[in-house]
Formats: structure tokens, sequence, C-alpha cells
């Protein structure tokens, strides 16, 4: 059984009024929803039951008090984060914690996938559910890991519907499409990219997906001379060509955090003519931002230099301050944390009672 519905403006607002008093400054309107400024990711971890276990606890205890951005990917922890989320999300809805229409589920398909745990023979294994079922060409896969295999991506929305137990995936990514560009020519990239982008734009028409984007590691943050470089202007035109004016591409993710600030501070695309940063680009299209590794897979949270103290005040710890930094930079929606431990997840939020820093104060941390 798959629970109907999908985030709405009406149902994020009345989640955001149940936490207005303690966390004022913590959404953000986009894309017609009110999002928290910190969600939660599901990538780290052993595929294991009793990781399985502690993602789903802090994924409950996360929308009880203030979360409603679940981000993972069909592959990550071989579906197990996926189930995890899964099993939160019917909990929180079937003892009336939080509602469907009040919460934001993210996912992720472009990976080649196993289900619950690594074969012992994993070419065997693509071969016998890949090839043989004719859901992927074998020239369709790059890097023996990864395509956008149009017919790929239908199963793994569907599959990632049943995980989930979601009828409607609000965003679905196309995660690290620039892999694609360790093997295949530019113009071949688009026209894969245009099979993928005709796939989701159907899931969209069919309920099955909301919005979809693109979730890149280095594709949006290397120099335009890389070959693992993407545009964003550029997929934002085949969207246009492949969905017209009204297309559903709304969103995109891509690591920034204090070590890694190429989506502002680096000019990697083009905009009518011009090099820019990426938020620059974003913001011109309305797009709805997610950090990946806001802590710099918790590097940042075993000590940041002690300027950082004194430039984000009033708060405890330094992963706080490292979201801290991530909340408050000008065209990032949502810092997505990775977190599977609840004591995180409290620590993380309280970071949300306190407002972003104001422009000035965040400008200032580049002036030293
Ligand atoms: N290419 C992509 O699309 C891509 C790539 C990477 C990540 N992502 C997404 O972005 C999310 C965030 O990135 P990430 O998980 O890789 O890295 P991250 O958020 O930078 O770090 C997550 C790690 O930090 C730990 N942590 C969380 N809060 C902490 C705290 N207060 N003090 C100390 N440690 C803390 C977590 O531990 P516990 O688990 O024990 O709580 C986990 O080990 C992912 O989960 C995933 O959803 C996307």
């Amino acid at each position: 059984m798959l629970i109907d519905g999908y985030a709405t403006l009406e149902g994020t607002t009345r989640y955001r009024l149940r936490s207005a008093d303690r966390l004022p400054a913590h959404f953000r309107q986009s894309r017609d929803l009110w999002i928290s400024s910190i969600g939660l990711g599901t990538y780290l971890g052993d595929p294991t039951e009793e990781v399985d276990k502690r993602y789903t606890e802090a994924a409950v205890f996360a929308a009880r008090t203030g979360i409603n951005v679940f981000d993972t990917a069909v592959n990550y922890r071989h579906m197990h984060s996926e189930r995890a989320l899964g099993r939160a999300v019917s909990e929180l809805i079937s003892s009336g914690m939080a509602r469907r229409d009040e919460i934001m589920l993210a996912t992720k398909g472009g990976f080649l996938s196993y289900d619950g745990e690594a074969p012992a023979d994993p070419s065997a294994y693509f071969q016998e559910k890949l090839i043989r079922t004719g859901l992927v060409q074998p020239e369709e896969i790059v890097a023996g890991c990864h395509t956008l295999a149009p017919r790929y991506l239908e199963n793994q929305i569907d599959v990632s519907r049943g995980n989930l137990g979601a009828r409607s995936i609000d965003i679905y990514y196309l995660h690290n499409p620039e892999t694609q560009l360790r093997e295949v020519s530019h113009d071949e990239f688009l026209r894969r990219l245009r099979g993928a982008i005709g796939v989701l734009e159907q899931a969209e028409a069919d309920g099955k997906i909301r919005l979809y984007g693109a979730a890149t590691w280095n594709g949006f943050r290397v120099k335009s001379d890389s070959n693992e470089a993407i545009s964003l202007e550029e997929i934002l035109n085949v969207a246009r060509e492949v969905g017209g004016q009204e297309h559903h591409f709304g969103a995109i993710q891509l690591p920034f955090n204090i070590a890694m600030p190429e989506a502002l501070a680096a000019s990697t695309q083009m905009s009518n003519g011009r090099p820019v940063p990426l938020l620059h680009v974003a913001r011109e299209h309305g797009l709805a931002v997610f950090s990946s590794a806001s802590l710099l897979q918790s590097h940042l949270a075993q000590g940041l230099p002690a300027g950082f103290q004194q430039w984000l005040p009033g708060l405890e710890t330094d992963a706080q301050r490292a979201i801290q930094f991530v909340r408050s930079t000008p065209g990032i929606t949502c810092a997505l944390v990775g977190m599977s431990s609840q004591r995180h997840v409290e620590e993380n939020i309280a970071t949300a009672t306190r407002p972003p820093l104001a422009l000035a104060e965040y400008r200032r941390m580049f002036q030293k």
C-alpha cells in the first residue's frame, strides 16, 4: 500500500506554524512550499538493520522537531535507506505525528542499485536483472555503475516509490549525471539527458513525482573546461525543449560547506554569456537548492578554526556553526545533514533556534 499525497503549500504552512515560536526563521518558501533550512540525509552507514533502525528513529524524531525535508537515493545502503525512511513516514502518518502533505521526500536514480545487499557476482547480477530484462543496453552503462537509460529510470522511480511507500515523490534527482561525461561525448550526454528528462516529465504527468532535478558531486563545482562540468543553463534548455515552458526541473543538489564553497565563490557557470557562480543561475531560474555534505561528512564537526566561533555566534558546537554557515548562505534553500543519530538531530536542529546570519555578518567572514 502506497501512501497518497505529496508536500503542498497548505501542508507545509501548517507544519511551519507548529514550530514557528521555537524556530522563527527556519523555513524558506521555494517552489510553492515551506522548506526547513535543515534536512535529513541518509547516505552514510552500513546496510544493516541496526543502522536502519537508527535512521528510522532519527527521521521520526526529526519530523517531530522541525525538519520536513528527507533526502535519500535508491542506491544508498543498497535500498536500506529508502526503506528506513519509508518506515519513518509510515509511523509518522499512522500515529498522526505528521501528515504526508507536510513533508518532502527526495530521492535519486542513475546508479545501478542492489536490492538489500551487494551480490557475490555484481556483473552476473546486472546481466540477469538489467540486460536480460531489457531495462538497459550494455552500451548505456558507464563506469560499470551508472546509466540514464529511460527504461531503467522508469523502473527505478517505481522501485523508490515502493521502498518509500509513497505514491508520489516530491523531488526526483538524476544522481551524479556527470558520471556519464567520463565516457561519452558532450553531444551524446545531451542526447541521454533528453531521454531521461522525457521520463521524468512523464512521471510527473502520471503523478509519480512532483519535481525533478540534478544532484551532483563534481558537475556543478568544477571549472567549465573540466570534462565533468555540467552547465545548469544547458540542462534547463533541455528541460524546456522536452517539457515546454512549464517543465518540472525545479531543484538541484551539490556539496556546499565551509571547505567547499564553490557554488557561491567560483564562477563555474555561464549566464547570458557571462561566467557566474552556480547559485546565481539557480536564483535566476527560481530553483530550490539543497546542499549535500554540509558537515563535510562529519569532518567539520570535529574542529573549525577559532575565528568561526566569533563569526557564527550564539552556537555551542562546531557542527552547529558549520550548519549555520550553510543555512545562512544566500541562495541555499536547505542544508542537508546526514543524521542516523537522534542525538545529532537534537544538536543540529538547535541551530535553527537562531536566525540565519544577516547578509552583512555573512559577508564579514569573507573579508578576513
Ligand atoms: N551526490 C549526491 O547526490 C550526494 C552526495 C553526498 C551526500 N548527499 C546527500 O546529502 C546528505 C548529507 O551529506 P553526507 O551525509 O554525505 O555528509 P554530512 O551531512 O556532511 O555528514 C554526515 C555525517 O555527520 C555526522 N553528524 C551529523 N551531525 C553531527 C553532529 N552534530 N556532530 C558530529 N557528527 C555529526 C553523521 O553522523 P550520524 O549518522 O551518526 O548522525 C554522519 O556521519 C547525505 O546524507 C545525502 O542525503 C548527496
